[in-house]
């Protein structure tokens, strides 16, 4: 009897521990590492490393329960990692083969938006010499192909959704030094993208006011 409630006893510590855990991690207490940190410790640190702290909502945000994974739409929430029509690799491309995000991401330091590759980006190592090895990659490679063929785009699924009303400017960042681990995680480390910061306002304005950077509602809300 007395064995059996300590056991209970036991088991109630162990899962208590667990969803601290659970609730630091996804609270962004875990990931508060620097871009100096991640750069020197790469790449053992996991996704989530470097990310620019979450847990941190300022007091103008007006939904603290966004910081969390719990509650809303899937797509506006950390985590989120949808399947894409081609299982594209960052480990493959990025850790392997070492290759520059702005290769394929090439708008990044030049307009708002990080231009997704075109087809004859990857055409240009997939048309003839690499055929892929695994038979998930051969089937991958032969529809870029057909679709290349037909002149389709293929239909990436977006992984960071954030409301139309929102003016976000990548050139901006990338030219002050912003890295794209800050905001997007290790993403060389990522067999398949996800969503590793929440990108709510808590969180745009929280570094905004560390780095000096404007806080004025009309920058982000202002008319494109
Ligand atoms: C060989 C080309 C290639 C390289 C190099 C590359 N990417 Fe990508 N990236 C893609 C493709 C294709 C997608 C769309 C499919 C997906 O989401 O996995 C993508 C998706 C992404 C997304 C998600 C976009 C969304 O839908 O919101 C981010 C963020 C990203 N890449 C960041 C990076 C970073 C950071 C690097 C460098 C460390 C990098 N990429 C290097 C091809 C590349
Ligand atoms: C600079 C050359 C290069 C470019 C550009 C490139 N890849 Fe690759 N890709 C590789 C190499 C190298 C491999 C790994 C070798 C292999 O699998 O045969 C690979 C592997 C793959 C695989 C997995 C194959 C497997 O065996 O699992 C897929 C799928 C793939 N690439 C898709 C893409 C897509 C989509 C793009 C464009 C967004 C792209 N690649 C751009 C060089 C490239
Ligand atoms: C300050 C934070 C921040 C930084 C730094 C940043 N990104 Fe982004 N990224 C975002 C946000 C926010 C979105 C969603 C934008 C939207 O939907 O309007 C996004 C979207 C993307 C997308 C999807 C296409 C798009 O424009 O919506 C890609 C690809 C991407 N980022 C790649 C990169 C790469 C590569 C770097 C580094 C060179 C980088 N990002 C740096 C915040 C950032
Ligand atoms: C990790 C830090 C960081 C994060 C996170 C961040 N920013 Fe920034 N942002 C900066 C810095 C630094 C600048 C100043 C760039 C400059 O001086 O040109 C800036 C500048 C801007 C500007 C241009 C300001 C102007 O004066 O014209 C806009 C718009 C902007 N950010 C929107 C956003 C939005 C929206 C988000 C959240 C989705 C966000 N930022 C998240 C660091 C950050
Ligand atoms: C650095 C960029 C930035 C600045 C400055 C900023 N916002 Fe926001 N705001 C955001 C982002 C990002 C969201 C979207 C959050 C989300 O995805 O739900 C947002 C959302 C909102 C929302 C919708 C809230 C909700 O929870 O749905 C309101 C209202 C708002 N902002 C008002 C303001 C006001 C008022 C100011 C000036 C005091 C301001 N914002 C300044 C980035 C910013």
């Amino acid at each position: 009897m007395i064995t059996r409630i300590r056991l209970a006893i036991a088991g109630a510590c162990v899962s208590a521990l667990a969803l601290v855990a659970v609730f630091a991690q996804q609270g962004g207490v875990a990931t508060n590492a620097t871009a100096q940190d991640s750069a020197s410790q790469y790449p053992e640190l996991g996704v989530r490393a470097g990310v620019y702290n979450d847990g941190q909502a300022a007091l103008w945000d007006f939904n603290i329960t966004d910081h969390f994974r719990y509650f809303g739409p899937p797509p506006r929430l950390r985590g989120y990692s949808p399947e894409q029509p081609i299982k594209f690799s960052h480990v493959i491309h990025v850790q392997q083969n070492k290759m520059e995000c702005q290769y394929c991401h090439w708008s990044v330091s030049k307009a708002a938006y990080a231009a997704i590759p075109e087809e004859e980006t990857c055409m240009g190592c997939h048309g003839a010499l690499v055929q892929g090895k695994s038979e998930q990659g051969k089937k991958d490679i032969q529809y870029l192909k057909d679709m290349y063929a037909k002149n389709q785009p293929i239909p990436w699924v977006k992984v960071h959704v954030m409301p139309d009303y929102l003016k976000f400017n990548h050139k901006r960042h990338v030219k002050a030094g912003v890295t794209c681990q800050e905001c997007h995680g290790q993403i060389p480390e990522m067999e398949k993208v996800e969503r590793v910061s929440s990108m709510k306002m808590g969180w745009c304005i929280s570094c905004h006011r560390e780095r000096g950077a404007s806080i004025d509602c009309l920058v982000c809300h202002g008319h494109r």
